[in-house]
């Protein structure tokens, strides 16, 4: 077969003359491509005498793949020339950026509580965790709510058992009592952390959502204290004195209850944000009830102290102006994005 031969040789030696890759794609194309001569051998096979078709078709297939080799031995070494020329520096700039990787970033709920976790480790005070399956006794009893108080119906509770003896806290306030059980008086803590109502979701009511519980037990506390600890608090959000105002709460487990006022941080004569009011109810406080210091195994005839449970969600939402507590645990990355 000479001419398949002479074609072959012709062949390889256009290949190993390519001086790039567009080259030898085109190569590759013109040789292996159905009107290629390997193309055009196998399909004058069928109109060749039975005799010669054997020989024939190897006669293509070796032509093929000796096409083919030669095809791969110029790519490796057209991509080694290029690699030695790359690193013997030209068209390489090695102060060019590199490509910037991925980077993930902390939720804005986390950033609020270590903001709010570092100004009360810097007062001295401690941080606690507590469990997230928690006993009935711990969620409700200890917190002077016996099971058939009204207070419990305020607090939507998702049960883990038939008897209800464990739920998802529905407050970090549990923690309260733990914390009394472990610790020895006087001890101030933070509790922040993720807690549970059976509600129906709407723009500020999740079902999922953040607290920081605060307790302070000491000698001689007062709502004086109290009012002292909050008023720093909310400086230490806000950045300046921000003006508060007290009302009478509701909450079994203090007396006096309150609920803590902080005058609207972003207007002067009211806004969206506090309902045109120019107040924002922020976070329910209070005197810790002597049942609690009971139920904690500490002395009231001695001991005395305070409790506060910030909404983290809402005042996460406040911070940063988001009006959906359901864009927070919604894991949508267009949102969470923009807090890089
Ligand atoms: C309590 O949970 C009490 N344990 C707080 C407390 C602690 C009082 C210590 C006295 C002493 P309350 O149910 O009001 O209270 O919830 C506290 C805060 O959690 C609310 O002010 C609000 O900011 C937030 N919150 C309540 N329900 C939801 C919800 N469904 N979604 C988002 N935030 C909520």
């Amino acid at each position: 077969m000479p001419d398949t031969e002479r074609s072959l040789q012709d062949a390889l030696g256009r290949v190993a003359g390519a001086p790039d890759m567009p080259a030898l794609g085109r190569l590759a194309e013109e040789f292996l491509g159905k009107t290629g001569i390997v193309g055009k051998l196998l399909a004058s096979i069928p109109s060749l005498p039975p005799a010669e078709r054997k020989e024939a078709g190897l006669a293509a297939n070796r032509l093929k793949r000796e096409i083919e080799a030669a095809i791969g031995a110029r790519r490796e070494a057209l991509e080694e020339a290029a690699l030695a020329s790359e690193r013997a520096g030209e068209g390489f700039d090695p102060t060019l950026p590199a490509a910037k990787p991925r980077r993930g970033s902390l939720h804005p709920v986390t950033r609020v509580q270590r903001e709010l976790e570092d100004l009360f480790t810097s007062m001295g005070w401690l941080v606690l965790d507590g469990p997230e399956v928690e006993l009935e006794h711990y969620n409700f009893d200890a917190l002077n709510i016996p099971r058939d108080h009204p207070a419990r119906d305020t607090m939507d509770t998702f049960r883990c058992d038939a008897e209800g003896k464990l739920v998802m806290r529905t407050h970090t306030s549990p923690v309260q009592v733990r914390a009394m059980e472990r610790l020895k008086p006087p001890f101030r803590a933070i509790v922040p952390g993720k807690v549970f109502r059976n509600e129906t979701k709407d723009a500020s009511h999740e079902h999922t959502f953040h607290q920081v519980e605060g307790l302070a037990i000491d000698r001689d506390l007062s709502v004086g204290h109290l009012i002292g600890a909050m008023k720093t608090l909310l400086r230490g959000i806000f950045g300046r004195d921000i003006e508060i105002r007290l009302r009478p709460g509701y909450f079994p487990f203090v007396e006096p209850g309150f609920e803590l006022d902080a005058r609207c941080p972003f207007c002067q004569s009211g806004c969206s944000v506090c309902k045109q009011s120019t107040w924002i109810e922020l976070l329910p406080c209070g005197m810790v009830h002597p049942n609690v210091l009971k139920a904690g195994g500490i002395d009231p005839e001695q001991w005395t102290g305070f409790a506060f449970g910030l909404g983290l969600s809402r005042l996460t939402m406040l911070r940063y102006g988001i009006d959906d507590v359901r864009l927070l645990l919604s894991g949508d990355l267009r949102f969470l994005e923009q807090f890089a």
